[in-house]
């Protein structure tokens, strides 16, 4: 059996960032109406999985199919059971790659262990090069951190590393309509900090989201997102970024309207996603969850990687493309290529 899937493992619900854009939606509303279809995310954390159920899943890695587990969440290093999550998937023999807010990482010791348990990348969440811009859009919801933390702790964590294999170090970037230049000016910040990799990717919402209008690109905004990936490109220094046809696809689906058709799917083939409540979904599409029939939903609770995953058959025909599509790839096939496993 080719190991070649890559888990995204939402592990935890709870973040110390507010959002307002987030996957997990927002904290207030879901007090108000905790979601209950199945799928929807929420940052209360009343269904997450404990640390037994995980660490019992994690065991059944080893000779699994899954070749690498991105974790993330909510928040996942706000969790000290990560670690030693981290510690079994690693001998388990997957590789591993933490998506965080980055505060967490000026604590004493998280970056350290990270670095000791081998985690084989780790990508920071920064949406804007300018400090104000940025928690303004990803605000804390202490209000006590935002920018200045992320990037100190970004350092801690390269200074940890030293001249060490690892883990590699990269920003993501969530691209608005408005703010087509951040994809070149978070670059040059990224850059100048000594980050190894960097992906800007579209921000998806629902059309019926309060910040559709508002954050959403349409067609108008096409030639200056085009233009600024082309410079990226041009220019990207010392940044590992995705390659062309990563670009290529942020163009298109910023171009059309949010919905279409992919015809190789990787979604339940070499992608699966794990709700922090164990439930186990071929994408992170709302779409798709949403078209899963009930007796195809399946869990982490109980179950053996090597047969939860033994049965993945290629989609060749997935009708429920969005631009949460787009922020995949880099997950996926392009991870080898920002993690330098493979020859550029
Ligand atoms: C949900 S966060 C979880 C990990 C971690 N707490 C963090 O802040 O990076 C994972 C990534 O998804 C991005 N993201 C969240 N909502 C998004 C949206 N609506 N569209 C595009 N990206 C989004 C975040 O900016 C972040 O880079």
């Amino acid at each position: 059996m080719p190991a070649d899937i890559t888990l995204l493992w939402a592990l935890r619900s709870p973040c110390s960032f507010g959002c307002p854009h987030c996957y997990f939606g927002e904290l207030e509303d879901h007090k108000e109406a905790p979601p209950v279809s199945p799928g929807m995310l929420s940052h209360i954390p009343v269904r997450d999985l404990d640390r037994t159920a995980m660490e019992a899943f994690a065991r059944t890695l080893a000779d699994s199919p899954v070749e690498r587990i991105i974790l993330a969440g909510g928040e996942p290093l706000d969790w000290l059971p990560t670690l030693s999550l981290i510690k079994t998937i690693k001998e388990a023999g997957c590789e591993v790659v933490v998506a965080t807010n980055g505060v967490p990482l000026t604590r004493p010791g998280i970056a350290r262990r990270l670095v000791e348990l081998g985690v084989d990348g780790v990508s920071v969440s920064l949406d804007s090069a300018d400090a104000t811009t940025n928690d303004r859009l990803r605000p804390s919801r202490s209000g006590r951190v935002g920018h200045h933390e992320v990037l100190a702790g970004i350092r801690t964590l390269l200074s940890e590393r030293g001249t060490g294999p690892g883990p590699r170090v990269g920003v993501y970037t969530v691209v608005i309509r408005d703010r087509p230049h951040e994809i070149t000016e978070v670059a040059h910040l990224a850059r100048e900090i000594g980050v190894d990799y960097y992906v800007p990717q579209p921000i998806s919402l629902p059309p019926d989201h309060k910040l559709f209008a508002e954050r959403c690109h349409n067609p108008s905004d096409v030639p200056a997102v085009a233009d600024e990936l082309r410079r990226l490109q041009q220019h990207p220094g010392r940044l590992t970024i995705p390659g062309p046809a990563y670009m290529r696809q942020f163009v298109a689906s910023i171009s059309t309207q949010d919905s279409g058709r992919v015809e190789d799917c990787f979604g339940g083939a070499q992608l699966f996603f794990i709700q922090p409540d164990g439930s186990v979904w071929d994408c992170p599409s709302d779409r798709r969850i949403a078209a899963t029939p009930p007796q195809e939903h399946r869990s982490i609770v109980g179950a053996d990687a090597r047969i939860l995953f033994a049965d993945r058959p290629a989609c060749t025909d997935c009708s429920h493309f969005s631009r949460d599509c787009v922020n995949m790839g880099p997950l996926v096939l392009g991870m080898p290529h920002l993690l330098a496993r493979e020859a550029t």
